[in-house]
Protein backbone atom coordinates (compact mmCIF):
# COMPACT_ATOMS: atom_id res chain seq x y z
CA UNK A 1 0.00 0.00 0.00
CA UNK A 2 1.43 3.20 -1.15
CA UNK A 3 0.14 6.15 0.73
CA UNK A 4 -0.34 9.36 -0.64
CA UNK A 5 -0.28 12.48 1.82
CA UNK A 6 0.99 16.07 1.61
CA UNK A 7 -1.42 16.84 -1.40
CA UNK A 8 -2.56 20.12 -0.40
CA UNK A 9 -0.42 22.84 -1.58
CA UNK A 10 -0.55 24.86 1.23
CA UNK A 11 0.59 21.90 3.64
CA UNK A 12 3.29 21.62 1.51
CA UNK A 13 4.15 25.21 2.00
CA UNK A 14 3.97 24.80 5.71
CA UNK A 15 5.70 22.15 5.48
CA UNK A 16 8.58 23.66 3.47
CA UNK A 17 9.05 26.73 5.75
CA UNK A 18 9.80 24.86 8.67
CA UNK A 19 11.92 21.70 7.41
CA UNK A 20 14.78 21.01 8.95
CA UNK A 21 17.41 20.44 6.46
CA UNK A 22 19.90 17.43 7.15
CA UNK A 23 23.20 18.59 5.99
CA UNK A 24 25.26 16.66 8.88
CA UNK A 25 23.18 13.66 7.94
CA UNK A 26 24.53 14.13 4.17
CA UNK A 27 28.05 14.26 5.01
CA UNK A 28 27.37 11.06 7.48
CA UNK A 29 26.39 9.60 4.31
CA UNK A 30 29.01 10.63 2.23
CA UNK A 31 31.64 9.29 4.42
CA UNK A 32 30.12 5.92 4.73
CA UNK A 33 29.91 6.46 0.98
CA UNK A 34 33.61 7.22 0.26
CA UNK A 35 34.69 4.05 2.22
CA UNK A 36 33.26 1.48 -0.30
CA UNK A 37 32.71 2.51 -3.67
CA UNK A 38 34.30 5.37 -6.09
CA UNK A 39 31.10 5.30 -8.19
CA UNK A 40 29.37 8.91 -7.56
CA UNK A 41 27.19 9.44 -11.04
CA UNK A 42 24.01 8.84 -10.07
CA UNK A 43 22.05 9.98 -6.57
CA UNK A 44 17.83 8.96 -6.24
CA UNK A 45 16.18 11.07 -3.23
CA UNK A 46 13.05 8.88 -3.00
CA UNK A 47 10.40 11.14 -1.88
CA UNK A 48 11.81 14.27 -2.16
CA UNK A 49 9.09 16.45 -1.19
CA UNK A 50 10.12 19.97 -1.96
CA UNK A 51 13.87 19.04 -2.55
CA UNK A 52 15.31 20.14 0.29
CA UNK A 53 17.84 17.54 1.28
CA UNK A 54 17.61 16.29 -2.75
CA UNK A 55 20.22 19.40 -3.20
CA UNK A 56 22.09 18.97 -0.32
CA UNK A 57 23.40 15.80 -2.62
CA UNK A 58 23.94 17.74 -5.50
CA UNK A 59 27.61 18.52 -4.53
CA UNK A 60 29.07 15.02 -4.57
CA UNK A 61 27.30 13.38 -7.75
CA UNK A 62 27.45 13.86 -11.77
CA UNK A 63 23.43 13.88 -11.55
CA UNK A 64 20.80 13.60 -8.47
CA UNK A 65 17.06 13.00 -9.03
CA UNK A 66 14.39 13.46 -6.49
CA UNK A 67 11.14 11.33 -7.18
CA UNK A 68 7.86 11.61 -5.70
CA UNK A 69 4.38 10.61 -5.37
CA UNK A 70 2.85 14.17 -4.62
CA UNK A 71 2.73 16.53 -7.88
CA UNK A 72 2.14 19.52 -5.24
CA UNK A 73 5.33 18.95 -3.46
CA UNK A 74 7.54 18.24 -6.94
CA UNK A 75 5.76 21.90 -8.29
CA UNK A 76 7.52 23.30 -5.02
CA UNK A 77 11.18 21.20 -5.23
CA UNK A 78 10.97 23.10 -9.27
CA UNK A 79 10.19 26.54 -8.29
CA UNK A 80 12.97 26.25 -5.62
CA UNK A 81 16.22 27.35 -7.11
CA UNK A 82 18.35 24.11 -8.20
CA UNK A 83 21.65 23.23 -9.27
CA UNK A 84 22.28 22.74 -12.68
CA UNK A 85 22.58 18.77 -12.08
CA UNK A 86 19.34 18.18 -10.22
CA UNK A 87 16.18 16.66 -11.81
CA UNK A 88 12.39 15.73 -10.02
CA UNK A 89 10.61 12.32 -11.74
CA UNK A 90 6.74 12.03 -10.37
CA UNK A 91 7.09 8.37 -9.83
CA UNK A 92 6.36 5.60 -6.70
CA UNK A 93 9.21 5.11 -4.55
CA UNK A 94 7.82 1.39 -5.49
CA UNK A 95 8.48 1.84 -9.40
CA UNK A 96 11.40 3.91 -9.85
CA UNK A 97 12.03 5.16 -12.98
CA UNK A 98 15.55 3.68 -13.72
CA UNK A 99 17.87 0.43 -15.00
CA UNK A 100 18.42 -2.19 -12.86
CA UNK A 101 22.08 -1.58 -11.47
CA UNK A 102 22.18 2.52 -12.38
CA UNK A 103 22.20 4.21 -9.31
CA UNK A 104 25.27 4.53 -7.00
CA UNK A 105 22.93 6.16 -4.03
CA UNK A 106 19.71 5.86 -2.94
CA UNK A 107 18.11 7.96 0.13
CA UNK A 108 14.77 8.37 1.66
CA UNK A 109 14.25 11.31 3.93
CA UNK A 110 11.49 11.27 6.57
CA UNK A 111 9.77 9.96 3.91
CA UNK A 112 10.56 5.90 3.89
CA UNK A 113 7.67 5.08 6.37
CA UNK A 114 4.80 5.98 4.15
CA UNK A 115 6.06 3.68 1.47
CA UNK A 116 4.90 0.50 0.76
CA UNK A 117 8.43 -0.52 2.64
CA UNK A 118 8.34 -4.25 1.77
CA UNK A 119 8.44 -3.12 -2.30
CA UNK A 120 10.64 0.22 -2.15
CA UNK A 121 13.42 -2.12 -0.90
CA UNK A 122 13.20 -4.76 -3.20
CA UNK A 123 13.24 -1.83 -5.93
CA UNK A 124 15.95 0.16 -4.40
CA UNK A 125 17.79 -3.00 -4.28
CA UNK A 126 16.70 -3.43 -7.91
CA UNK A 127 18.39 0.06 -9.03
CA UNK A 128 21.18 0.11 -6.76
CA UNK A 129 24.71 -1.17 -8.73
CA UNK A 130 26.86 -3.88 -6.75
CA UNK A 131 28.50 -1.73 -3.99
CA UNK A 132 26.04 1.30 -4.11
CA UNK A 133 24.67 2.48 -1.24
CA UNK A 134 20.70 2.99 0.70
CA UNK A 135 20.22 5.31 3.55
CA UNK A 136 17.06 5.94 4.97
CA UNK A 137 16.69 8.42 7.66
CA UNK A 138 13.93 10.28 9.91
CA UNK A 139 13.07 12.12 13.00
CA UNK A 140 11.16 11.22 16.26
CA UNK A 141 8.14 13.54 16.73
CA UNK A 142 8.82 14.22 20.25
CA UNK A 143 10.97 17.21 19.48
CA UNK A 144 12.72 18.73 22.61
CA UNK A 145 12.80 22.65 23.59
CA UNK A 146 15.70 24.32 25.00
CA UNK A 147 14.97 28.06 27.00
CA UNK A 148 16.65 29.52 29.68
CA UNK A 149 16.22 27.40 32.96
CA UNK A 150 12.78 26.17 31.83
CA UNK A 151 13.21 23.30 29.42
CA UNK A 152 12.23 20.60 31.43
CA UNK A 153 9.08 22.29 32.46
CA UNK A 154 8.43 23.22 28.14
CA UNK A 155 9.09 19.63 27.63
CA UNK A 156 6.47 18.35 30.10
CA UNK A 157 4.44 20.36 28.04
CA UNK A 158 5.55 19.54 24.44
CA UNK A 159 5.09 15.57 25.68
CA UNK A 160 0.80 16.94 26.38
CA UNK A 161 0.53 18.02 22.95
CA UNK A 162 2.34 14.56 21.20
CA UNK A 163 0.11 13.01 23.75
CA UNK A 164 -2.98 14.63 22.38
CA UNK A 165 -1.60 13.75 18.97
CA UNK A 166 -0.94 10.51 19.32
CA UNK A 167 -4.71 8.84 18.65
CA UNK A 168 -4.57 10.91 15.11
CA UNK A 169 -1.33 8.69 14.22
CA UNK A 170 -1.96 7.16 10.81
CA UNK A 171 -2.19 3.45 11.81
CA UNK A 172 -0.06 2.65 8.86
CA UNK A 173 3.05 4.40 10.90
CA UNK A 174 1.20 3.38 14.66
CA UNK A 175 2.70 5.00 17.62
CA UNK A 176 6.78 4.91 16.82
CA UNK A 177 8.37 5.55 13.34
CA UNK A 178 11.45 4.38 15.01
CA UNK A 179 10.22 0.71 15.07
CA UNK A 180 9.66 1.11 11.57
CA UNK A 181 13.00 1.91 10.33
CA UNK A 182 14.38 -0.85 12.40
CA UNK A 183 11.97 -3.27 11.13
CA UNK A 184 13.45 -2.39 7.57
CA UNK A 185 16.62 -2.37 8.18
CA UNK A 186 15.98 -5.83 9.64
CA UNK A 187 14.48 -7.04 6.03
CA UNK A 188 17.30 -5.58 4.30
CA UNK A 189 19.40 -8.50 3.11
CA UNK A 190 23.07 -6.86 3.00
CA UNK A 191 25.69 -7.70 5.85
CA UNK A 192 27.18 -4.65 5.31
CA UNK A 193 24.54 -2.32 7.32
CA UNK A 194 24.18 0.12 10.18
CA UNK A 195 22.10 1.78 12.24
CA UNK A 196 22.90 5.58 14.27
CA UNK A 197 20.51 6.78 16.53
CA UNK A 198 19.42 9.78 17.58
CA UNK A 199 21.33 12.57 16.68
CA UNK A 200 20.47 16.05 17.44
CA UNK A 201 19.73 19.10 15.08
CA UNK A 202 19.38 22.13 16.84
CA UNK A 203 17.65 25.34 15.51
CA UNK A 204 16.50 28.69 17.11
CA UNK A 205 13.37 29.51 16.11
CA UNK A 206 10.50 31.90 16.78
CA UNK A 207 7.72 29.82 19.79
CA UNK A 208 5.51 29.96 16.76
CA UNK A 209 7.42 28.28 14.41
CA UNK A 210 8.12 25.08 16.74
CA UNK A 211 4.41 25.40 16.94
CA UNK A 212 4.31 25.48 13.01
CA UNK A 213 6.37 22.74 12.55
CA UNK A 214 3.95 20.36 14.86
CA UNK A 215 0.91 21.46 12.96
CA UNK A 216 2.38 20.43 9.90
CA UNK A 217 2.83 16.21 11.22
CA UNK A 218 0.21 14.42 9.51
CA UNK A 219 -1.20 13.58 13.00
CA UNK A 220 -2.34 17.42 13.56
CA UNK A 221 -3.76 17.72 10.00
CA UNK A 222 -5.91 14.59 10.72
CA UNK A 223 -6.92 16.32 13.98
CA UNK A 224 -7.61 19.77 12.14
CA UNK A 225 -10.18 17.63 9.85
CA UNK A 226 -11.83 15.98 11.93
CA UNK A 227 -12.37 18.63 14.36
CA UNK A 228 -10.99 22.16 13.32
CA UNK A 229 -12.23 24.06 16.61
CA UNK A 230 -10.51 21.34 19.10
CA UNK A 231 -7.32 21.36 16.40
CA UNK A 232 -6.61 25.12 17.32
CA UNK A 233 -7.69 24.79 20.88
CA UNK A 234 -4.84 22.33 21.88
CA UNK A 235 -2.24 24.31 19.58
CA UNK A 236 -3.25 28.17 21.50
CA UNK A 237 -3.45 25.90 24.80
CA UNK A 238 -0.03 24.50 24.35
CA UNK A 239 1.46 27.82 23.55
CA UNK A 240 -0.03 29.84 26.35
CA UNK A 241 1.25 27.35 28.51
CA UNK A 242 4.58 27.11 26.62
CA UNK A 243 4.89 31.31 26.60
CA UNK A 244 3.73 31.50 30.81
CA UNK A 245 6.35 29.18 31.24
CA UNK A 246 9.06 30.78 29.68
CA UNK A 247 7.21 34.07 30.92
CA UNK A 248 7.35 35.31 27.56
CA UNK A 249 4.39 37.10 26.00
CA UNK A 250 4.98 36.86 22.47
CA UNK A 251 4.92 34.10 20.52
CA UNK A 252 7.90 35.12 18.41
CA UNK A 253 10.16 34.46 21.13
CA UNK A 254 12.96 32.61 20.07
CA UNK A 255 13.15 29.22 21.55
CA UNK A 256 16.09 26.18 20.40
CA UNK A 257 14.03 23.38 19.09
CA UNK A 258 15.69 20.06 19.05
CA UNK A 259 15.18 17.31 15.98
CA UNK A 260 16.07 13.71 16.79
CA UNK A 261 17.28 12.06 13.65
CA UNK A 262 18.12 8.54 13.58
CA UNK A 263 19.02 6.79 10.32
CA UNK A 264 20.54 3.69 8.75
CA UNK A 265 23.22 2.82 5.89
CA UNK A 266 23.58 -0.12 4.06
CA UNK A 267 25.71 -0.90 0.70
CA UNK A 268 24.72 -3.36 -1.48
CA UNK A 269 27.50 -6.80 -2.06
C1 LIG B 1 7.54 14.08 5.17
S1 LIG B 1 7.77 14.34 3.47
C2 LIG B 1 9.54 14.40 3.33
C3 LIG B 1 10.00 15.17 2.14
C4 LIG B 1 11.51 15.34 2.00
N1 LIG B 1 12.18 14.09 1.81
C5 LIG B 1 12.10 16.10 3.15
O1 LIG B 1 12.87 15.53 3.91
O2 LIG B 1 11.81 17.30 3.26
C6 LIG B 1 7.38 12.73 2.81
C7 LIG B 1 7.33 12.70 1.30
O3 LIG B 1 7.15 11.35 0.87
C8 LIG B 1 6.28 11.36 -0.25
N2 LIG B 1 5.68 10.03 -0.42
C9 LIG B 1 4.80 9.40 0.40
N3 LIG B 1 4.50 8.19 -0.08
C10 LIG B 1 5.19 8.04 -1.23
C11 LIG B 1 5.32 6.99 -2.20
N4 LIG B 1 4.69 5.82 -2.05
N5 LIG B 1 6.13 7.18 -3.25
C12 LIG B 1 6.83 8.35 -3.39
N6 LIG B 1 6.74 9.37 -2.53
C13 LIG B 1 5.94 9.22 -1.45
C14 LIG B 1 5.27 12.45 0.10
O4 LIG B 1 4.58 12.91 -1.04
C15 LIG B 1 6.17 13.50 0.73
O5 LIG B 1 6.65 14.42 -0.21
Amino acid sequence: MAVKLFEGKDHAAAYLQYRVAPDELISRIMSFMETRTNHFKLAVDVGCGSGQGTILLAPHFAKVVGTDISKAQLEMAQVNSNPPNVSYRHCPAEELPFASGEVDLVTAMTAAHWFDRQKFLLEADRVLRPGGCLALLSYTMDMELEFGDVSDTLNDICKEFYAALLPFRDPYIGSSSRQIYLNMLESCSYQDKEWNECFRVKNTLPLSSYIGMVQTFSSFEKLRKKDPAEAERLSDDIRNKLLSAMKASSPETEVTVVVKYFYWLASKP
